[in-house]
């Protein structure tokens, strides 16, 4: 049995991946042996049947024991610039060393990552497992995702589903957000207000947390893996999607298009606004049209589309008139 280590899936899209893939291996005929690497024991993760092996990114040794059976490493570390950075590369380190056969860092955006400053960490981890795969073989891949379609799931009042459930999810709201945290990016369903990256034309792929863990369970039984694997949910602008939000929530939306002058101004000081305007300008600049590369691989995967998701979460959710509230860009 191959197996396949996860570093950093006990919280956010990371578990959201962790259940899919046991979902999908409870009734797989060829399932993985999945394990779990992470900072503390994490007792709850263990008893859903996954093997938990404590880590420490700053002890190599152990980091490499704890790797010395496993075949493909798959990262979702998140947290701060350092945490991608650091732990990632220790990580990587240590796989190199155990001698791991593929390794696919926590990249999970768009095309690249150099023009936005949360992410650098990202693009040193790799310049890093590129250069690895170039001195030992070892195969390294970028899944690329574009935007969480759960981005439009903040403040849904809907009730929990069953898959819901099966995920221990709490809330409709923490059923439709599946590992993202509540956060109103560019357009907030609630208040009726979007906050555009240029004139919202730009193309963007949009993608389902559950459907980018089914992509890339796939992906590992793919023979070879290719340097990038874009996997699209769905491909609209946001001057698309807000066509179909105001047709599902029966109400027009005030909109606020803005200048690449505008947000380059607006890039600066507190670190979320930086990331908000950079993520924009990198939209405007075609950051979000990753490739197809999964659905085209794996065409029996049927995504989650932008009207599909509209309309299970917010069809018939009670909504006021639209309005510019206090979060009017980022929160
Ligand atoms: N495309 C999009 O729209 C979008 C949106 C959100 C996130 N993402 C991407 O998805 C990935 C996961 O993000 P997330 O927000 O879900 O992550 P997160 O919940 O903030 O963190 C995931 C895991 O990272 C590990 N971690 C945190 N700090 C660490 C540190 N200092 N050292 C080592 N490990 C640390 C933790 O694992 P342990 O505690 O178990 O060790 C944690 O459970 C990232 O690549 C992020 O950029 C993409």
């Amino acid at each position: 049995m191959v197996t396949v280590a996860l570093a950093g899936a006990a919280s956010g899209f990371g578990l959201t991946m962790l259940r899919t893939f046991l979902h999908i291996n409870s009734k797989s005929t060829t399932p993985y042996k999945f394990v779990l690497l992470s900072r503390s024991d994490k007792p709850e993760l263990a008893a859903l049947g996954i093997e938990v092996r404590p880590v420490d990114y700053t002890d190599h040794v152990q980091l490499v024991a704890c790797l010395t059976d496993v075949h493909t490493v798959l990262s979702v570390i998140g947290g701060s610039v350092e945490a991608i950075k650091d732990a990632q590369l220790a990580l990587l380190a240590a796989a190199q060393e155990a001698g791991v056969k593929r390794f696919a860092p926590s990249e999970y955006a768009g095309t690249s990552n150099d023009t936005i400053d949360l992410y650098h960490g990202k693009a040193e981890v790799w310049t890093a497992a590129k250069a690895v795969a170039q001195k030992t073989g070892m195969e390294v891949t970028s899944f690329q995702c574009g935007i969480f379609m759960s981005t439009f799931a903040t403040g849904t009042t809907k009730p929990v589903t069953e898959v819901g459930k099966r995920e221990g999810a709490k809330t409709g709201e923490e059923d439709a957000l599946a590992g993202l945290r509540p956060w109103n990016f560019v357009v907030n369903m609630r208040a009726g207000t979007a906050d555009l990256p240029g004139d919202g034309t730009a193309p963007i792929v949009f993608t389902e947390t559950r459907d980018i863990a089914t992509f890339v369970y796939h992906a590992l039984s793919l023979e070879q893996w290719p340097e990038v694997m874009g996997m699209r949910g769905d491909v609209k602008s946001y001057r698309d999607v807000l066509c179909i939000i105001e047709r599902v929530q029966g109400r027009g939306f005030l909109v606020k298009e803005n200048s690449m002058d505008e947000m380059r101004a607006r890039a600066a000081g507190d670190s979320g606004k930086v990331f908000y305007n950079q993520v924009r300008i990198a939209l405007v600049e075609g950051w979000g049209e990753v490739p197809d590369t999964l659905n085209r691989a794996f065409p029996d995967v049927k995504p989650v589309t932008c009207v599909e998701f509209m309309e299970k979460w917010w069809q018939g959710v009670e909504v006021g008139e639209a309005s510019w509230g206090e979060d009017r860009s980022f929160m």
